[in-house]
C-alpha cells in the first residue's frame, strides 16, 4: 500500500477513535456495546433454536419499516382505505413489495414468535431465573396479537370489516357492561369510519410504541441473568480464572456471525413466499378480503387469519358465547402463569421425564390441530375436535404441578453438551 494511502487510514482510524471517545464521555456507547454484545457471554452451545429471538427482533424492525412507508400512501378513513391500498398496489413505486413484505412479515412474526415461545417450553427458560424475561415475553405476545388485529380492519376488505365486527361483538357477552365496552371499543354502534380511524391510531403509534419498549426491557432483563441454554445449566456458576464463563463465548462476534446465516436462510423462505405466494393460498391474505367491506353481505365464512384460530377453535368448542369467550381468555393468559406451574427442578428437555416429553408433544399437537379446526367449516367433526385439543390444552397447564412434581429425571451435567 502506498504511504500516502496509509496516512489517510491511519488519520481516518484515529479520527474515529477520537469520535468514539468523543461519545464516550457524553453518552456510555462502549459501555452498552461491551455490556450487551462483545462481553456477553452466552453459551457456546446455542443450537438454531435460539435464532428466533433474533429473527423476531429482525421482523419487527422490518414490520416498523415497511409500516412507515405504507402509512406514506394509506388513507385510514372508510370511504378512501381500501382504494388507497389498490393504489399502493398497483401506481405506488414498489407499493406491491412493501405491502407484501407487511402482510407476509405479519404472519412471518407469528410463527417465530411461536416457535421463540415453544423453545421457552422446551429447555424452561421461564424458569427461575427467568420468570419476568418470560412474563414480559408474553406482555409483548398480548401486543403482538393487538397490533394484528388492529391492522387487520385497515384494508378495509369484508373479511376486515366482519372479522372485527365478531371479535368486537365478544365483549358484548359480558354481562352488564358488555353492550356498552363493546359500543366504546367501536365508538359508533357499528364497525364505522370511526372505529377504523382509531384502530389506525393503535395500530401505527399506541402498539408498536409499547412494543418496542417491551421488546427493549425484554432483552435488559434477559441480559441481567444471562441467556439459558439446551442444557438448562446456569454457565455463570462456572467461571474460569479470569472471570468469564468457561462454558460461555462472547454474544459478538461468536453469536452475531451465527444469527447472520440464520437471518439469510430466513430471507430465503421469506422472499420466495412473498414473491411467488403473498396470500399463501389464502392463509396470509384470506380471498374475501379482495372485496371491500361491505355491511350488507357477510363473507361466506368468517374466520380469523391462522395465528388466532387456535384461540377462535376454543371460542366454537362451546355453545355458550360468554363460556366460550371466558375460555378462550384463559387459554390465552394460562402460559403467564408456567414458570409457577412447573414443579420440576431440571429445565431442559434433554434431561425431564417421560412425562413432560409426552405432555409437550400432546400440547403442540393440541395447539396445532385447534389452529387446524379453526380454518375449517364448522360441522359435528370439526367441534367434536376442537373440544378434544381444548381439553388437551387446558391439562397441559392444568396438570403440570402434578405431572411435573413427581418426574423421573436424568442426571444434568455441571458442564455444557455440544
Ligand atoms: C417481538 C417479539 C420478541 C422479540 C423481538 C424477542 C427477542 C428476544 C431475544 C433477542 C432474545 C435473546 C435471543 C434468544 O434467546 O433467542 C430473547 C430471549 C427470550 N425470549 Fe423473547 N422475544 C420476543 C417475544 C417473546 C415471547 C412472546 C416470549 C414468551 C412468552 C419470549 C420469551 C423469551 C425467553 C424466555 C427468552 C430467554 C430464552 C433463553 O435464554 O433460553 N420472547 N427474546
Amino acid at each position: 500500500m502506498a504511504s500516502s494511502e496509509a496516512d489517510v487510514l491511519d488519520r481516518l482510524g484515529s479520527g474515529l477513535r477520537a469520535l468514539g471517545a468523543w461519545i464516550d464521555d457524553r453518552f456510555p456507547m462502549t459501555k452498552l456495546i461491551k455490556e450487551h454484545a462483545t462481553e456477553y457471554y452466552a453459551s457456546k452451545n446455542f443450537n438454531v433454536w435460539y435464532g428466533f429471538g433474533i429473527l423476531a427482533t429482525f421482523v419487527l424492525v422490518l414490520q416498523l419499516v415497511t409500516g412507515i412507508f405504507l402509512t406514506m400512501n394509506y388513507k385510514p378513513a372508510a370511504a378512501d382505505a381500501f382504494a388507497s391500498v389498490e393504489y399502493i398496489m398497483r401506481d405506488v413505486n414498489w407499493g406491491w413489495l412493501i405491502r407484501y413484505l407487511h402482510s407476509t412479515g405479519a404472519s412471518a412474526f407469528f410463527i417465530v414468535v411461536y416457535l421463540h415461545m415453544f423453545r421457552g417450553l422446551l429447555y424452561g427458560s421461564y424458569k427461575k431465573p427467568r420468570e419476568l424475561v418470560w412474563i414480559i415475553g408474553m406482555f409483548i405476545y398480548l401486543c403482538l396479537m393487538a397490533e394484528g388485529f388492529f391492522g387487520y380492519l385497515l384494508p378495509w376488505g369484508n373479511m376486515s370489516y366482519w372479522g372485527a365486527q365478531v371479535i368486537v361483538s365478544l365483549f358484548g357477552s359480558i354481562p352488564v357492561v358488555g353492550n356498552g365496552l363493546s359500543e366504546w371499543i367501536r365508538g359508533d354502534f357499528f364497525i364505522s369510519d370511526i372505529t377504523l380511524n382509531r384502530f389506525f391510531a393503535f395500530h401505527v403509534i399506541a402498539v408498536p410504541l409499547m412494543l418496542v419498549m417491551l421488546v427493549v426491557v425484554h432483552i435488559m432483563a434477559l441480559h441481567e441473568v444471562g441467556s439459558n441454554n439446551p442444557d438448562g445449566i446456569e454457565i455463570k456458576e462456572h467461571k474460569g480464572p479470569d472471570g468469564k464463563p468457561i462454558d460461555g463465548v462472547a454474544f459478538h462476534p461468536y453469536h452475531t456471525s451465527k444469527d447472520l446465516v440464520i437471518i439469510i436462510v430466513f430471507l430465503i423462505a421469506f422472499a420466495a413466499v412473498v414473491f411467488f405466494a403473498p396470500d399463501m393460498g389464502g392463509y396470509f391474505l384470506e380471498h374475501a378480503n379482495f372485496e371491500p367491506a361491505n355491511q350488507l353481505q357477510t363473507p361466506p365464512e368468517i374466520a380469523p387469519v391462522w395465528y388466532f384460530t387456535p384461540f377462535y377453535a376454543m371460542l366454537r368448542a362451546v355453545p355458550n358465547k360468554l363460556a366460550g369467550v371466558v375460555l378462550m381468555g384463559t387459554a390465552v393468559l394460562l402460559p403467564f402463569f408456567l414458570p409457577w406451574l412447573d414443579r420440576c427442578r431440571v429445565k431442559s428437555i434433554r434431561y425431564r421425564g417421560t412425562v413432560y416429553k409426552v405432555a409437550l408433544m400432546v400440547f403442540a399437537v393440541s395447539f396445532i390441530g385447534l389452529g387446524y379446526c379453526g380454518l375449517q367449516k364448522p360441522t359435528e367433526m370439526v367441534y367434536l375436535f376442537c373440544r378434544i385439543f381444548t381439553i388437551l390444552y387446558f391439562a397441559f397447564f392444568v396438570l403440570m404441578p402434578f405431572y411435573s412434581r413427581h418426574e423421573k429425571t436424568k442426571p444434568v451435567p455441571t458442564r455444557v453438551t455440544p
